[in-house]
């Protein structure tokens, strides 16, 4: 078998993890590879390069991704959907592994439904795709989320001040989940929840009586009631650019205002989504990218390498696309448990 391998979206740490898993397992197996440059749209476009092991090798502990990536919907426009399925005739490939978040995932969707052979691999540091419990990327990123609250916290403890961080996610909190908990935050906002701003000033205000300073993490994806229909621009599967919106700054104006306690903001960006992927992902990484070759090889195309519990198995794509998988109940419960 020929296999032809994207990354699409939003990088994240352990992607070329993904892709060493893919080339190694496929090559181990008889089956040569071949990496479309910059998603959706090197396929599209007929950018391509062979990827023997000896392409992959030293890069697993290398973020970003060696084949580049991009947002492109190869099926915006029907004249770039018949360009894609020719180019892929062309290149001779038998199936394609699309690594990507919902909006790669859904486009390789959109490939199956007209007759390609297609295998996806979920991504994303939003950790946002539905049916696999983890997506790579995740834990990384929010590592460096938890690091960069740690550091908010000695300075915002040397000036007796609060300090909001605004941390990625899109329409999920899980990144905002992990890092006020595993950083002890005051109070952590997210998307799941309405906005309560008396709540907010009451755990602020706790923190601050405690220790004589508070740190609040605020996803980039809550809704402030006079933020509706902000002017934030929007990407081509039409996702407004959230961080635009600067509602980490927005909390930081209100809790000084309400509270009097001088207040600062950061955001991070796109800082989350570089460095070194962590043990976890890397594992997961090359797990799910030998998995991919592994649902090929037992003809299972159209389906999706997912993690549920510690074993990797396949689920159809249409179960894995669809709105975001958000965070649950028992995780606020759990994180509200730990705000003063
Ligand atoms: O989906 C990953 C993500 O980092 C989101 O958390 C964020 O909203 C978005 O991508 C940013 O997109 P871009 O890299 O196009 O600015």
């Amino acid at each position: 078998m020929r296999f032809g391998v994207l990354t699409g979206g939003g990088d994240c740490p352990g992607l070329n993890a993904a892709l060493r898993g893919v080339v190694v397992r496929a090559s181990r197996s008889g089956h040569e590879t071949v990496g479309f440059l910059d998603g959706w749209k090197g396929v599209r476009d007929g950018l391509a390069r062979p990827l023997a092991p000896a392409d992959v090798a030293g890069i697993l502990d290398r973020g970003g991704t060696i084949l580049g990536s991009s947002r492109t919907n190869p099926f915006a426009k029907e004249a770039d959907a018949a360009r894609v399925l020719d180019r892929l005739a062309a290149q001779g490939i038998d199936v394609l592994v699309a690594i990507g978040g919902d909006d790669t995932l859904s486009a390789a969707r959109e490939l199956h439904r007209r007759g390609t052979k297609v295998i996806g691999v979920p991504k994303t540091m939003d950790n946002d795709v539905r049916g696999t419990d983890w997506t790579f990327g995740f834990h990384s990123a929010t590592a460096v989320a938890v690091d960069a609250l740690e550091r908010l916290r000695d300075t915002a403890g040397s000036h007796h001040r609060v300090i909001v961080l605004e941390v990625m996610g899109r329409h999920a909190g899980w990144v905002a989940l992990g890092t006020g908990l595993a950083g002890g935050a005051d109070a952590t906002l997210v998307p799941e929840e309405k906005y309560d701003e008396a709540a907010l000033m009451d755990h602020v205000r706790a923190g601050v009586r405690a220790r004589g300073y508070a740190l609040v993490v605020v996803s980039e994806g809550i809704e402030l009631e006079d933020r509706r229909g902000s002017t934030a621009s929007s990407d081509e599967f039409a996702h407004e650019l959230l961080r635009e919106r600067g509602v980490g700054e927005a909390v930081a104006r209100r809790i000084q205002s309400a509270t009097g306690v001088e207040t600062r903001s950061a955001q991070i960006g796109h800082i989350q989504r570089g460095g070194t992927p962590d043990l976890f992902d890397r594992i997961l990484a090359t797990r799910l990218g030998s998995g991919a070759v592994d649902l090929a090889l037992a003809g299972r195309f159209g389906q999706v390498a997912v993690l549920r519990g510690n074993a990797v198995t396949g689920i159809p794509l249409d179960e894995a696309v669809g709105p975001p998988r958000t965070v649950t109940p028992d995780w606020l419960d759990l994180l509200h448990t730990f705000e003063p």
